[in-house]
């Protein structure tokens, strides 16, 4: 299972270098948790302190980083972009199309395409985040994660029902036979175990709740 923190346009340098150290310092929670993944997606300018803030530490489960976004160009004038060969030595997974994206920078399935390609190139997972089945429209079946992420349930405390969880997972399952299910908003220490403790899913994305190093590992310890 793997558990993804999204840290959004959070926390600069130092900051994601001291939730990463005080994460670490609550891993006596966390002992049984070895078959736990975790995604650290902070932003790209902390990502290489982030990388080597992780190699130095010791710990119990898999720690990994990850990305928010990729630039669907692999390099030359695109001035402000970020390409796959700047990240791919610190990050193993990248999210894409998360609604953010698509509501503030029209990020559409035509891009999210382009960047799954981009980064399947470069053996860099994607996490494609869709915030219903009709959002799947377009994409097809890959190696990697689609997170479903419901708008009304995004840093808004109120999480999807199971009911409405169990149909999309249902749909999604018949349409995409490589890729593995992922449920992002609202997700919290009291709400992850009924996302967790049932085999329907593949893990979770977590926002709001991730940005806290002690809650965040609260949260793990109740998955
Ligand atoms: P949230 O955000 O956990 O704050 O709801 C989740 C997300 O947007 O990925």
């Amino acid at each position: 299972m793997i558990i993804v923190a999204n840290f959004k346009a959070n926390k600069n340098n130092g900051e994601v270098v001291d939730w990463i150290k005080r994460f670490h310092q609550q891993q006596f929670l966390l002992a049984e948790k070895n078959q736990i993944k975790v995604v650290i997606c902070p932003s790209f300018v902390a990502l290489e302190s982030a990388y080597k803030t992780v190699k130095s530490l010791d710990w119990q489960m898999e720690v990994l980083l990850g990305v928010q976004n990729v630039s669907v160009f692999e390099g030359g004038a695109y001035t402000g972009e970020v390409t796959i060969g700047m990240i791919k030595e610190y990050a193993r997974y990248a999210i894409v199309g998360h609604s953010e994206r698509r509501r503030y920078f029209l990020e559409d399935n035509k891009t999210v395409l382009k960047k799954i390609a981009i980064l399947k190139a470069a053996e860099v997972i994607p996490i494609v985040c869709v915030s219903g089945i009709e959002e799947t429209e377009g994409l097809e079946d890959f190696d990697g994660f689609i997170a479903y992420e419901p708008l009304e349930s995004i840093g808004s405390g109120r999480a999807v029902s199971v009911e409405n969880l169990t149909i999309f997972v249902n749909q999604v399952r018949k349409l995409f036979k490589k890729s593995s299910i992922l449920y992002g908003g609202s997700v919290t220490e009291l709400n992850i175990g009924s996302f967790t403790k049932n085999s329907f899913l593949e893990g979770v994305l977590v926002g709001t709740a991730s940005l806290d190093p002690v809650l965040f590992a609260r949260l793990i310890a109740n998955a």
